[in-house]
């Protein structure tokens, strides 16, 4: 019987020494110490013995047992350093190695402008006001002084969805649906931004769809020097503090009057160049100060209009609108408005 324990334990070290995982050793563990294990086994045959000898073999195998206990777990803290070794050895980082290049993106040229025209108006005193892209054709036109069938309509040709439904053609219905909203009382002092359409052929300067940031401010005794001082300021922040404006007299429809707002030309500084056609000038946006008719058709009192005899307060302002691509364009010597839409990544990463 002694000599079975002997030759069990030889056999399970020499298993033991040669195992190579944690969970080969774990199987040798149950194996060999388990309750159904050979030594076990032979441990059974011991009341057979007398009680001199079970005593005797009693030690021994409790040696046996213990003695591969232990082997068992020197071989477990054996295996377990290697496992961290090779872990560490495998997740070394060689911090010598040259880095990927992460491609980070950057604010799209218009939004940047965008954001910067917000900026300098919200510092100005003007929320902003949002639409949607489909509007209805009495809010597009007819309630900014655009009757169906008036000839101003052919200016901004349109897109229609059915009779009365189209794609705003600019940002103004915002205007309207704003002033209708405030009942008749002011002041109303907004910007409007947003994506635009109007049927025109694609070419360098025109797109079927662009952007425009509109503005509007109505109170008792807003004025058009007020209009021109704003607009002053707001090109001097957008192109420099050289650069002036001047208003020149147009026609819209919902102003009255009406005056297109240009500013020296950047590039020459006004002597006259290539980029302004020799005038010195570069055309910005339209303004003008908001027709009566407008401001009457969306609830407020005016000077022309007032049915009250002078009792309820009388409102005029003003309103003007521009082509963020166009300011984009000037601002940064962009020839065509194709490169805002096609997504060149060679354009766009200029302006990060
Ligand atoms: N809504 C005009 C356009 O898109 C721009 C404009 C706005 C002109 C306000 C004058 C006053 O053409």
């Amino acid at each position: 019987m002694l000599e079975q324990l002997k030759e069990l334990a030889a056999e399970a070290e020499k298993e033991i020494k040669r195992v190579g995982s944690l969970s080969g050793l774990n199987d040798l563990r149950v194996k060999y110490l388990g309750k159904k294990g050979p030594i076990q086994e032979v441990m059974k045959k011991m009341k057979d013995l007398s009680p001199d000898d079970r005593k005797v073999a009693g030690q021994i195998s409790n040696d046996v047992k213990r003695n591969l206990s232990d082997a068992i777990n020197a071989k477990k803290e054996e295996l377990e350093l290697a496992e961290i070794s090779k872990q560490l050895r495998d997740e070394t980082i060689d911090v010598t190695l040259p880095s990927k290049k992460t491609i980070i993106g950057g604010l799209h040229p218009l939004n940047a402008v965008i954001a910067d025209i917000e900026d300098f108006f919200i510092g100005m005193g003007y929320k902003i006001a949002l639409g949607t892209e489909v509007e209805e054709d009495h809010y597009n036109f007819e309630l900014l002084n655009l009757p169906q069938d008036h000839p101003a309509r052919d200016m901004q040709d349109s897109f229609y969805i059915d009779e009365h439904h189209l794609l705003r053609t600019h940002t103004s219905p915002i205007q309207i649906r704003t002033l209708e909203a405030a009942k008749g009382e002011g002041p109303v002092k907004i910007i409007c931004p947003g994506k635009t359409y109007r049927r025109d052929d694609d070419d360098a300067t025109h797109s079927h769809q662009f952007m425009q940031i509109e503005g509007l401010h109505v109170d008792q005794s807003v004025t058009i020097a007020d209009l021109k001082g704003v607009l002053e300021a707001f090109a001097k922040h957008i192109f420099g503090a050289k650069r002036q404006i001047r208003l020149r007299p147009s026609f819209f429809p919902f102003t009255e009057p009406s005056v297109e707002v240009d500013v020296s030309c950047s590039e020459c500084g006004g002597d006259g160049c290539s980029l302004c056609k020799q005038t010195g000038w570069l055309e910005i946006l339209g303004a003008g100060m908001v027709h009566p008719n407008v401001l009457k058709m969306s609830g407020f009192n005016t000077p022309e209009f007032d049915v009250s005899g002078g009792e309820a307060p009388r409102y005029q302002g003003f309103a003007f609108g521009m082509g963020v691509e166009r300011i984009a364009m000037l601002k940064y010597g962009i020839p065509d408005i194709r490169h805002f839409y096609t997504n060149d990544m060679r354009f766009l990463k200029q302006f990060k």
